[in-house]
């Protein structure tokens, strides 16, 4: 045994002797955590396979089983693990036993606990490659450990194991890669200190799946047809999916810290996102290239919202929290083991195309997969039973990446037959024509062009090929990943209190976790049973709307909040309907604050007889910073309203805050500027409708307590104010132009409001202590929209 090195490396030479005269160098692959599950299940078979493909291709091997356990213990569990290595069906039982002795005395394990284990780990290949007269190609470490001993173990390597210069280094890492953006960064810069970014292999095993590996050469491969198709003008929708009926028993520490979109969405959903909507790179099989596309197309997604996603967990699962970390029957997780997620792209490619990305444990199905459905935009004037599924316009258009088990139970790729023949490499990829019986997604079998691999390799093995290939464009640089965590962790703090939806698991859960896209948002199709008041209780809302319907000697609407804004939208466009009868257009000014952006929603996707065309959007205040930038009301109000809703051009009058590339500044008359436009468009400068927040100080528009203008009920109409607790000026109507509006509309929304609106319903006219107070219409109507946690408390 202790010989056990010279003696596998004189193996070498004996078994393959033709072969060493020639030999590139030697390849020493050290597996940390040999005797670990995800070892035993794969990591083993992977290098086993890498010995039968690579060992008559001109390199020699040695590979070094390493765990915490003393040898003799380690040495027996890790050859335990080793007795079910498979060969695959093309070789004989006879050469595989053959093969299989050779790996196995080319295999010795290693205590790698300290500093001086992996010192001596290193003087053992040196004697091995000093003995035998091999030059050293490089050195492969595959870490199989929890995270947290990254960062000792990369020490130990840098400082103890580094091959001497000219021979490469590769050392592959298993996720979870940080935990959150800033965790990521911070094991990001801790491998750093010891690795060179060429250096590091991050693995994601699920792009070594064979279909997922292969729709970026499919792409490219299939360009000529797919280039006019792959689009938005095409594309109705892309759905990525992998769903499992496991639970998470026996590993709750684990998925309690980290949840379906940690495990599943942030890294293999989305690379998958990432190689169907990348622009195709120059050369697909250029790391360089890849990153370089993959990263433009993490920059051009549109950031995730509370509601792009919904959240479910599977009912057992709070027991098995509550079981195996010993947590009191208080306990509840809201860790989701279930995610649906709309991602949506800005760049011209993708705009507007819903990319679904979902996962799940404990469904009803194990399947992974991806479907790119295209729109169907032809009549058909025939029967269905006529229509050729090889011609007809008629039959759904996808192209599918079926990554595995599910009804084919194989990776497959399918290619509906009214799209066109793929091309597909031949010898790695077979077309099947028999099994027609089965349907998918909706039509049968017969109506795909239907391949699948030659022969199926498991994900593992592909990886293993492609770092002792050096190939690194599946792999998962640091920039790569930071963009990930970036575009995740938002939604993840977004939900981290949020209670997700929870469903008996399997085919019981019906339509329950059934979710559809609507207005750029997600939600569940079935509504779930809440109930919100008990009638009879005091306070009933019902009642309290017929008692209070006026506030301030005007109307007042009341309503819980979405109710309350789905009638405002609604009075909206009914005023935005008469002031079209009477004059042709609508003017129509909004204020900033974040309490309009739902009632923008509503009116975005609700209302599709609103007099769009014939409005004019006028601003009623705007901050002092670009129209760009993410405080601007200018720029909310574009990406809320403007952008969905068909308002010529010609209408839309954003605040001129940027004058002479500046801000703000008295002498370029920015406010005076706008009123003269207001005047010369708008009659009398009577707007026909105004809306009007009010802030927990009582300031409305942006005419703050106290402020030296705008609040007397004299010209200006617009003016420069100055905000008490920020640093930007403002520009704002002033109250002079409110009123003389034919129409204003005060939306107030949310408990933290109560308090104001106790004091405003009792103040007089009070503007320099209440500026909403001083809001009062010579000649036009003002109409409350108050909701019940801002009125009632
Ligand atoms: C990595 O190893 C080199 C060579 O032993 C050493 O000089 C360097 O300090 C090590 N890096 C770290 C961060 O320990
Ligand atoms: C969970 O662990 C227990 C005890 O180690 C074992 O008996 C059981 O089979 C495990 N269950 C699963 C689902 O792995
Ligand atoms: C403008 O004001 C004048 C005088 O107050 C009034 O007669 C006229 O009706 C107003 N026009 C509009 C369109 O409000």
């Amino acid at each position: 045994m202790l010989l056990r090195g010279a003696v596998c490396a004189l193996f070498v030479l004996q078994v393959v002797p033709l072969l060493a005269r020639e030999t590139r160098g030697h390849v020493s692959v050290v597996l940390v955590g040999a005797t670990g599950d995800l070892a035993r299940k794969y990591l083993w078979q992977g290098l086993f396979q890498l010995y039968l493909d690579e060992v008559s291709h001109g390199h020699t091997f040695t590979f070094h089983g390493g765990a915490q356990s003393e040898p003799k213990r380690g040495r027996k569990v890790m050859y335990e693990r080793l007795k079910d290595l498979a060969c695959p069906p093309e070789v004989s039982p006879d050469r595989c036993a053959v093969l299989k002795d050779q790996f196995l005395k080319l295999t010795e394990y290693h205590q790698l606990k300290t500093k001086q284990d992996y010192a001596a780990l290193n003087r053992e290949i040196q004697t091995v490659l000093a003995q035998e007269g091999l030059e050293e190609a490089g050195r492969i470490f595959y870490l199989s450990v929890p995270p947290f001993a990254y960062a000792e173990i990369a020490g130990h390597i840098n400082s103890s194991c580094r091959p001497p210069p000219g021979a490469w280094l590769r050392v592959a890492l298993e996720k979870p890669f940080g935990h959150d953006l800033k965790s990521a960064q911070e094991l990001a810069e801790s491998l750093k200190a010891f690795f060179r970014e060429e250096e590091i292999y991050r693995v994601d095993h699920y792009l070594g799946k064979q279909a997922v590996a292969h729709i970026l050469p499919f792409r490219e491969q299939n360009r000529q047809h797919l280039e006019p198709l792959w689009n938005r003008h095409h594309v109705e929708r892309v759905e990525i999916v992998l769903k499992e009926t496991v639970d998470v028993k026996n590993r709750t520490s684990f998925y309690e810290e980290y949840g379906v979109v940690r495990d599943i969405l942030q890294n293999h959903l989305t690379e998958v996102l990432m190689f169907l909507a990348m622009e195709l790179p120059e050369n697909v099989g250029n790391a360089e290239d890849v990153l370089r596309s993959k990263l433009q197309t993490f920059a051009s997604l549109r950031g995730l919202e509370k509601n792009s996603a919904v959240m479910g967990q599977y009912e057992a699962y709070n027991r098995h929290v509550r079981e195996e970390l010993q947590k009191g029957l208080d306990y509840f997780s809201s860790t989701p083991t279930f995610a649906g997620v709309l991602v949506q792209l800005d760049n011209l490619r993708w705009e507007g195309v819903p990319f679904i990305l979902a996962s799940g444990k404990v469904l009803d199905e194990r399947v992974g997969y991806v479907r790119v459905l295209f729109k169907n935009r032809a009549y058909c004037a025939q029967h269905e039973a006529a229509w050729d599924p090889g011609q007809s316009h008629c039959k759904p258009r996808q192209v599918v990446f079926y990554v595995g088990h599910g009804e084919l139970n194989s990776p497959a790729v399918l290619v509906s037959r009214n799209l066109f023949r793929p091309a597909m490499p031949r010898g790695s990829w077979k077309e099947v024509q028999d099994r027609t019986h089965l349907r998918l997604f909706g039509q049968p079998l017969s109506d795909y062009y239907l391949y699948v691999p030659a022969v199926e390799r498991d994900a593992y093995s592909v990886l293993i090929s492609q770092i002792y290939h050096g190939k690194k464009d599946v792999f998962i640089t640091t920039e790569n990943l930071l963009a990930s965590w970036a575009f995740w962790t938002p939604l993840l703090a977004n939900w981290a209190s949020e209670s997700p939806r929870l469903y008996p698991g399997g085919r019981e859960n019906g339509p329950l976790l059934d979710f559809e896209v609507v207005g750029g948002e997600v939600r569940f199709v079935t509504k779930e049973a809440v109930q919100v008041m008990a009638p009879g209780d005091q306070q009933t809302p019902g009642d309290y709307k017929t008692i209070q319907s006026r506030f301030r000697q005007s109307q007042l609407v009341t309503a819980w909040s979405e109710e309350l804004i789905a009638r405002l939208a609604s009075d909206i466009e009914v005023a935005a309907l008469k002031a079209v009868q009477r004059s042709g257009v609508f003017h129509f000014a909004l204020s900033g604050g974040s309490s309009p952006l739902a009632l923008f929603k509503q009116l975005a996707w609700h209302h599709y007889g609103f007099p769009w065309r014939q409005t004019h959007v006028w601003l009623v205040d705007e901050r002092c910073v670009p129209l760009a930038d993410p405080e601007s009301n200018f720029g909310n109000l574009h990406e809320h309203l403007l952008r969905h809703v068909r308002v010529p051009y010609f209408n839309v009058h954003p605040m001129p805050v940027h004058v002479h590339q500046r801000l703000c500044v008295e002498e370029d008359q920015g406010p005076a500027l706008y009123a003269r436009e207001i005047a010369a468009l708008v009659a009398n400068s009577s707007l026909d409708l105004v809306l009007l927040g009010v802030g927990r100080d009582g300031h409305t528009a942006s005419l703050f307590p106290r402020s030296p203008v705008g609040l007397d009920g004299q010209e200006p109409d617009v003016v420069f104010t100055e905000s008490p607790s920020k640093p930007h000026q403002r520009m704002t109507f002033s109250l002079a132009l409110i009123n003389k509006a034919k129409r204003v509309a005060v939306l107030v929304l949310g408990k933290g409001k109560h308090e104001i609106v106790t004091v405003v319903s009792r103040a007089g006219h009070e503007p320099q202590k209440w500026p909403i107070s001083g809001v009062k219409p010579s000649s036009g109507q003002l109409a409350w929209y108050v909701d019940y946690e801002a009125l009632l408390g």
